[in-house]
């Protein structure tokens, strides 16, 4: 049985005190109730002492992004030891954000999965076309070799720690989702290309991201091969996600 995600990756917003009060009211919600979704959330890196020292036993903790060296002279850099000091499981990597943005190569990304999971982190590794190259019909071509040079070559031991995120740049913060059929259609697509280096394909989650929210949620949720979502805007307040916490659980 693959595992059911949400997780929340706040990008660059939310104060302490505001990141600590989401947590806690997250975490109240799930001590009342057993349920089988794992809940994640990605504060900035400055929350996350704070927040670990909720002890949550529900709520999981992952980074945003991290440099691809345990240690050194990396001005502004974070790196995965530290993390671990902080009670983190997880780390985004690859976001679009991180590509676009700030020139992160398909090369780097590899060597940033690597040190996550030589130091028991797990990767929650991003994928997705742009607008263009969806226009293009070149979507399955552009995730297919970015997840080629994340994952081909690790070991199975190392595969089976991965989970997926696919998140068309088109649906990121715009409003507008892929349709239901879209992401089932590449999620399903992603199963195979798993299924081709690895025997874990049918118990790695993959994970939706774009625009995901309360009233679209059941819709994607219930696509076979969508194992849950990496929520941007709609994590950011206690309702919606928790919303989202609650749909998941019932698809
Ligand atoms: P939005 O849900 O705000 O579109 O962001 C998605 C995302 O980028 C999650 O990583």
């Amino acid at each position: 049985m693959r595992e059911k995600i949400i997780a929340g990756n706040w990008k660059m917003n939310l104060s302490i005190p505001e990141g600590v009060k989401l947590v806690e009211d997250i975490e109240h919600y799930l001590a009342k109730r057993p349920l089988q979704t794992k809940v994640i959330v990605a504060p900035s890196f400055t929350h996350l002492y704070s927040i670990n020292q909720l002890n949550c036993l529900h709520v999981k903790l992952s980074a945003q992004n991290c440099h691809e060296s345990k240690k050194g002279a990396f001005t502004g850099e974070i790196s995965p030891l530290i993390l671990q000091d902080l009670g983190v499981q997880y780390v985004i990597l690859g976001h679009s954000e991180r590509r676009e943005l700030f020139g992160e190569s398909d090369a780097l990304i590899r060597a940033k999965i690597e040190q996550c999971l030589s130091m028991k982190l797990k990767p929650i590794i991003c994928c997705g076309e742009s607008l263009e190259e969806r226009r293009k019909n070149k979507h399955f071509e552009v995730v297919k070799e970015q997840l080629n040079t994340a994952l081909y070559g690790l070991q199975e031991k190392s595969l089976k720690e991965c989970m997926i995120a696919y998140e068309p740049v088109w649906a990121i913060g715009t409003g507008e989702t892929a349709s239901p059929e879209q992401a089932q259609e590449m999620h399903a697509y992603i199963r195979r290309f798993l299924g081709s280096i690895c025997h874990y394909n049918e118990t790695i989650s993959i994970l939706y991201g774009g625009s995901c929210k309360p009233s679209n949620a059941q819709a994607i949720f219930s696509q076979k091969d969508v194992d849950g979502g990496l929520i941007g805007g709609a994590s950011l307040n206690s309702e919606d996600f928790i919303e989202l916490i609650h749909l998941r659980e019932l698809m």
